[in-house]
C-alpha cells in the first residue's frame, strides 16, 4: 500500500498548502559552496535506449525493442536518416485525441501493448506508452543515476535517500539497487502504481522503499517538523503540478522554499541534493544562484548545467533539462 501522511493531526496540515508554500524563509548566513559550471551531463546511445535521429520538429528513439517517434520541439535542424528509417517506427506519438493512454499513440506495423521491457545497468523496469506523450523513462536522468548510485557505494554505511517527484520510481530502484534505504514520492496514485510495478519487475521488492502518494512540499514539511533527515535528497519538480488534494506547484513561486527545505531535511554528513528542471524559461545561472546561496555554510560544492542526450547518426547534442547539484565533497 502506498503511505497517505499521517494527515490531520498536525496543526501545520489545517494551513492551506498555498498559505504555507509562500510564507518565505530567511536567506541562508554563510560562505557559498565552491561552484563548478557550466557541466554538461551527456547520455550516449546504448543497447537499452539510444537517439537515433531528431530532426524538423522530430526525434527518432530506440527504447529496449522498439522504435518510437515523438515530437520535439528543439529539433530545428534537418534529419539525417532516410524516411524508409523513419518508416520503420514501432509507435507514434500523434496526440490527436482526448483519450487515456494508448490512445494518443499509432502502432504502423501491430498493435503494442502498453508496456514493454527495458533495462538499465541490469535493473529491469517498464517502458510504457502513456498520454502525455512521455514513455515511463526520461533516459537523460541516467547519468544523475550513475552518480548517486557512486555516492551510495562509495559511503560504506547505511544512506537515506528522499526522491520528491518520483515518477515510475528508476532513481528510487537505482539508490535501493546500491543500498540505499529509501523514501519516493509522487502526487499521482498512477505514478506510484506504475513505480511499484517496477520494483517488482526489477525483483526489488525486498529492499527498504516507501512510496508515498503525497504533495512534495506537504511531506518535505512534514519530514522537517518531524525531525526525518536524509542524505541524499532528488527533486525533479514540473514547471506547474498538483498534489492529490489540489494543492497547487508552481515552480518559480514554490522552488525556493522547497530548496531551503531540502537543505533542512539532510542529516549532519549528508551526500548531495540533486534538482533538475525542465520546460522553463531560465538558465541553468538561476538554479545554480539558488542552489548556492541555498547551501551557504555548509561547504561542498554547486555544480549546474544541462542534461543532454548525444544523437546516434550525426551526433548532436539534444538538451532535455537544467539540473543544479550540491555536492558533499
Ligand atoms: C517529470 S516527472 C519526474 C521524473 C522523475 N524524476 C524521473 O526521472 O523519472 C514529474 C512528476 O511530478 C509529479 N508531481 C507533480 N506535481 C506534484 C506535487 N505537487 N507533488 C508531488 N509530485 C508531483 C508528477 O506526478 C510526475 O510524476
Amino acid at each position: 500500500m502506498a503511505e497517505a501522511g499521517d494527515r490531520g493531526r498536525d496543526p501545520e496540515d489545517l494551513k492551506s498548502p498555498q498559505d504555507q508554500a509562500r510564507e518565505s524563509r530567511p536567506r541562508r548566513e554563510g560562505v557559498l559552496p565552491a561552484e563548478r559550471l557550466p557541466v554538461i551531463l551527456e547520455v550516449l546511445p546504448s543497447d537499452n535506449y539510444a537517439l537515433l535521429d531528431s530532426g524538423d520538429g522530430e526525434k527518432l528513439e530506440q527504447y529496449g525493442p522498439y522504435r518510437i517517434v515523438r515530437p520535439e520541439g528543439q529539433a530545428i535542424w534537418r534529419r539525417v536518416l532516410p524516411e524508409a528509417e523513419w518508416r520503420k517506427a514501432d509507435a507514434i506519438f500523434t496526440g490527436d485525441t482526448d483519450e487515456e493512454g494508448l490512445g494518443r499513440w499509432r502502432f504502423p506495423k501491430r498493435p503494442l501493448g502498453e508496456t514493454w521491457p527495458m533495462r538499465h545497468d541490469g535493473i529491469d523496469y517498464l517502458g510504457r506508452f502513456t498520454s502525455f506523450r512521455h514513455v515511463g523513462v526520461f533516459p537523460e536522468q541516467a547519468t544523475h543515476w550513475d552518480h548517486m548510485a557512486g555516492l551510495i557505494e562509495k559511503a560504506r554505511r547505511p544512506v537515506k535517500v528522499l526522491n520528491l517527484f518520483g515518477y515510475t520510481g528508476l532513481a528510487s530502484l537505482v539508490a535501493a539497487s546500491a543500498g540505499a534505504e529509501v523514501t519516493h514520492v509522487d502526487a499521482s496514485k498512477r505514478a506510484i502504481g506504475w513505480a511499484r510495478e517496477n520494483q517488482e519487475v526489477a525483483r526489488l521488492t525486498d529492499r527498504p522503499v516507501r512510496w508515498i502518494c503525497e504533495d512534495a512540499m506537504k511531506f518535505a514539511e512534514r519530514e522537517e517538523r518531524r525531525g526525518n533527515r536524509y542524505d541524499i535528497v532528488l527533486f525533479d519538480p514540473p514547471a506547474y503540478g498538483r498534489g492529490p488534494k489540489g494543492e497547487v506547484w508552481q515552480l518559480f513561486e514554490d522552488l525556493p522554499r522547497l530548496a531551503d527545505i531540502c537543505r533542512a531535511i539532510l542529516t549532519p554528513k549528508p551526500l548531495a541534493v540533486v534538482l533538475t528542471a525542465y520546460s522553463i524559461r531560465a538558465s541553468f545561472f538561476a538554479i545554480h544562484a539558488l542552489m548556492r546561496d541555498t547551501f551557504a555554510g555548509m561547504g561542498g560544492r554547486v555544480e549546474s548545467g544541462e542534461l543532454v542526450i548525444r544523437e546516434k547518426t550525426a551526433g548532436r547534442a539534444l538538451s532535455t533539462s537544467l539540473f543544479s547539484r550540491w555536492v558533499a565533497e
